[in-house]
Parts: C-alpha cells; sequence; structure tokens
C-alpha cells in the first residue's frame, strides 16, 4: 500500500484519536463552530503504525522516496515538507560538511535567499559566478560555464570549494547547460547543486515530449538536485524532493540534514499530496505531458502571430540564454505600450492571474494541469491586447548591476557583531550587516560582510525612481556592523 492509501484506510476505520493533532480528525465539529469553513482535516495524521516516520523512513515514506529517485533518475531522494528552502539549506550544509571549516562555495548570484542563507549558517565564504543577463530588463541569463572553469582555476590548490551552486532553471525558466558545468565541476572533484526549484517537471516532461522541455539537472549529471514539487507540479504548496548523484548518494549525511531542517511533526497532508503527485506521473504523466506540450505548442503558434509583444523567448538566441522552459510566459509589457503593473491589470480584468509584475514585465506559469479554456482565454486576451493602438514604451533604463564587493568577512562571521543602521549614503565605507537586494533580476547588491561601495547610493536611487526599490533596508536605513 502506498501512503496515501494508508491514510484512506486509516481514515476510514474511524477509530477514536488518542493522539495528535488537536483538531481529532473531527471536521463535522469545526466546520460546525467556524461555519460551514472546513479543512481536510479527516486526512491530517500523525506517525500511526503504518504511516512511517520522515525523520528515519523505513517503510512507506521510504517507498515514496525510491519512487521519486525512479521517476526523476537519482541515486537516492528525499522528501521536504518545507520547500525547497528547507532542501537547499539541508543540501548546502551536507556539502559543507565535507569540506574544511570556512571553506569557499562558489554561488551563482542569482541563486535564492536560501542559498545565501545557507552559506551564512553554514560558515562557508562565498565566491560569486556571475550569470550572463538577457536583454530583458537585465534579467539574469544562464550561468556561462567558462565563468564556472575561470573560477575553478586549473591548479589544484583551488579544488577545495564545498561544492558550486546554480539556479536552473530561474524563476523565468532560464536554464543553464547542466552537463558543460557538470562536466567541469565533476574534473575539479567539487559536488555541483543545482537549485530546480521551478524544474521539478522538466525530467519526467523532456522524456515524454523532448522536442518542447529541455532536459532536467538531474540527467546533465548534478551531483544535488533541489526541486519544488508544488511549483510546477500537482502538488500541495512546500512539497519538495531533494536528489543525490554520485558522490553524495550514499546519503547518509543528507538524510541526516534532510531531517535537521524540518519540523519533527511533518504534515501528513502535504506527505499525502507527494504520494498522489507521484501517482499522477506514473500513471498519467504521457497524458498530462503530451497534453502540456500541444498546450505550449498552440501559444508558441498564437505567438508567432503577435505583431507587438515580445517574450522572453525574443530574447533566446543572442542573450546569454542556454534554454528556455517554455511552460514559463514572460512578457515585455513595453512591447505593448504598458507597464507590467498595467499590463497585470489588463490580463486580470480578461480574467487571468498572472504569477508576478515588475516594472516592465508580467510572469505567467503554465503547468500540465491548465485547462483548455483557461489557456483559449490568455490567447484571446493577449491577442486583444497586442491589436490595441498603443505606442510601445521604451524599456526602464536601468544602470547594470553594480558587481558584488569582495567579503572582507564570510557573512556567518558579519552577522555575529553589533550593528546599527545608517542611511545609505552614510554607510559608504561601513562593513554591511544586511542583505540588500536587486528585484528584478533578483540577485544581491550586498552581502553581511561586505564593504558598501562608493557607487551603490546613487545606483539604489535610481532603480527606486525606476520603481525597483532595493530591498533589504529597514525603515529606510542599512544595518551596518559596529
Ligand atoms: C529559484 C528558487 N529556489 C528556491 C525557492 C524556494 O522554494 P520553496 O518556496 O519551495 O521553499 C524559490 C522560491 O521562490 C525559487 O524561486
Amino acid at each position: 500500500m502506498t501512503l496515501w492509501e494508508r491514510m484512506q484506510t486509516l481514515a476510514a476505520e474511524g477509530s477514536a484519536p488518542f493522539h495528535m493533532p488537536g483538531h481529532k480528525r473531527n471536521a463535522a465539529l469545526l466546520r460546525d463552530l467556524l461555519g460551514g469553513a472546513t479543512l481536510p482535516y479527516g486526512l491530517d495524521f500523525t506517525e500511526l503504525p503504518g504511516l512511517d516516520n520522515l525523520q528515519a523512513p523505513v517503510d512507506s515514506l521510504r517507498d515514496l522516496t525510491a519512487r521519486a529517485a525512479e521517476i526523476w533518475d537519482s541515486e537516492a531522494c528525499f522528501l521536504s515538507v518545507g520547500g525547497s528552502s528547507a532542501g537547499l539549506l539541508a543540501a548546502v550544509r551536507t556539502c559543507a560538511l565535507r569540506a574544511a571549516p570556512g571553506a569557499e562555495i562558489l554561488v551563482a548570484r542569482n541563486c535564492h535567499l536560501a542559498v545565501w542563507r545557507a552559506v551564512e549558517i553554514c560558515g562557508l565564504r562565498p565566491v560569486i559566478l556571475e550569470p550572463a543577463r538577457t536583454g530583458l530588463l537585465g534579467l539574469c541569463g544562464s550561468l556561462p560555464p567558462e565563468t564556472l572553469a575561470r573560477a575553478l582555476g586549473t591548479d589544484g590548490a583551488k579544488q577545495t570549494f564545498a561544492a558550486v551552486a546554480v539556479t536552473s532553471p530561474t524563476y523565468e525558466g532560464v536554464c543553464s547547460d547542466i552537463s558543460a558545468l557538470a562536466a567541469l565541476t565533476r574534473r575539479a572533484g567539487v559536488p555541483l547543486l543545482v537549485d530546480e526549484a521551478h524544474g521539478a517537471h522538466l525530467s519526467p516532461a523532456s522524456r515524454i515530449a523532448p522536442e518542447m522541455f529541455p532536459p532536467g539537472a538531474l540527467s546533465g549529471g548534478a551531483d544535488i538536485v533541489v526541486q519544488s514539487l508544488h511549483k510546477t507540479l500537482p502538488a500541495l504548496t512546500q512539497t519538495a524532493l531533494i536528489h543525490a548523484r554520485g558522490v553524495l548518494s550514499d546519503g547518509g549525511e543528507l538524510a541526516r540534514q534532510a531531517a535537521f531542517f524540518q519540523g519533527t511533526s511533518p504534515s501528513y497532508l502535504l506527505l499525502g499530496s507527494i504520494d498522489l503527485c507521484l501517482t499522477l506521473l506514473e500513471r498519467h504523466g504521457r497524458t498530462l505531458f503530451s497534453r502540456w506540450a500541444d498546450r505550449l505548442a498552440q501559444v508558441a503558434a498564437a505567438a508567432g502571430t503577435w505583431r507587438k509583444l515580445r517574450w522572453l523567448e525574443d530574447f533566446h538566441s543572442d542573450r546569454g540564454v542556454f534554454a528556455l522552459d517554455p511552460g514559463k510566459l514572460l512578457m515585455d509589457a513595453g512591447s505593448l505600450g504598458l507597464t507590467g503593473p498595467a499590463l497585470a491589470e489588463r490580463l486580470r480584468a480578461g480574467g487571468i492571474e498572472p504569477e508576478y509584475a515588475s516594472p516592465a514585465a508580467v510572469l505567467l506559469m503554465t503547468s500540465c494541469c491548465d485547462r483548455e479554456e483557461d489557456v483559449a482565454r490568455l490567447l484571446a486576451v493577449v491577442d486583444d491586447l497586442d491589436h490595441a493602438v498603443r505606442a510601445p514604451l521604451p524599456p526602464p533604463d536601468f544602470a547594470d548591476l553594480p558587481p558584488l564587493p569582495p567579503a572582507e568577512l564570510p557573512p556567518g562571521e558579519a552577522v555575529r557583531w553589533a550593528r546599527r543602521r545608517l542611511p545609505l549614503q552614510k554607510a559608504v565605507g561601513e562593513l554591511s550587516a544586511a542583505y540588500l537586494w536587486a528585484y528584478p533580476p533578483g540577485v544581491p547588491l550586498l552581502l553581511p560582510g561586505q564593504r558598501v561601495p562608493p557607487e551603490l547610493p546613487a545606483w539604489a536611487e535610481e532603480r527606486a525612481a525606476a520603481g525597483c526599490p532595493v530591498q533589504g533596508l529597514e525603515e529606510g536605513l542599512l544595518s551596518v556592523l559596529q
């Protein structure tokens, strides 16, 4: 029996629950008291016999990881109900424990907050890898293999990095050439950690529709891959997988770390949803992914007729993008004569809710669960916008991102110091205690332990004027070391 089947059997048995959780699966009482509102209390279990234990899985949860390893072709797999965020913490910590204390880690600058937090917690010293930039809003492109090759160096002395951490695909769907990156890390003997939070669908979908979906990171040779199931596949929010191959696949330390970074009472609703997601892929993956590929082909055909609207695809070939996940549709609002928020409003008025709007772009996410009629509606609304008479807006005049200054203290050490807060202008030359971020493109401008460069305040002002204030200031002030 799978985990989900065991949960249903237990629910049907209806024995009196003298155990956690406190709601006692008494949905009827809660529905009465809350005036009709209800949650799936009836399936919210604890570690009852047969339901295994996520902290040390030996039974139905271990079967679940074996099925996931089979689907994604990994050698070991661990479940996360703390999203990819918890998975990335566990993955980085595992790599850190294989390296010397305070070792360096190569981190693509567009890595997610969770990776930077892990670097801080693990006391690692980050060495930054700059991804390419696309022409659209300076969004991050792929990580060029040459950049990694340069950073790894050719001398043995450099080969002490705890890991190389990259994001592929990005939030916007930009994939890096994982095979090329993995060839380099393998030669250098450094584990390649890929944050594939937005690409759990790629491996199974590219097997069914290789002409549409680029391959996933595991087939490219990555050593640890972290995937959110909830972002692009049919699973509840917070569900994620950590896969290992090669040097890390004995899994011992990774299993320990996967347990460290989540609660000891994981939600069985979330675990059950992982089971159901895998069952869907096993039984219906072919149909779901071929239909998705058909819908995306329909979108691409419509895009060929758009006269004005440009999307990330149009920036693909010449601007540092190795491959794109076609499931993401990033629209250049300015090409329609609109700002990002105005385009999002028009879409909403047409019954379409986008994933995000930035000053000049809107991101739409598709999945294998979209309804045909919703895609038809989207194409109709976009077609109308494309035909409206409106002059295109010039792209926002974003100055190039300032480079990250060299770290004078590792983040994990800088955050131990006493702090004070200063206006950014007055903080020039001080050591930052905070992370400062630029969205878009979603990269750090300062890490704790880096000295505030003189050009940063003017740059931040310019960005604020363009509608993208830097993030990480507290009431407009930067936290710096005393
Ligand atoms: C690139 C990337 N990595 C990791 C995460 C964290 O994923 P989760 O929300 O599953 O914790 C996100 C979330 O937005 C993300 O965009």
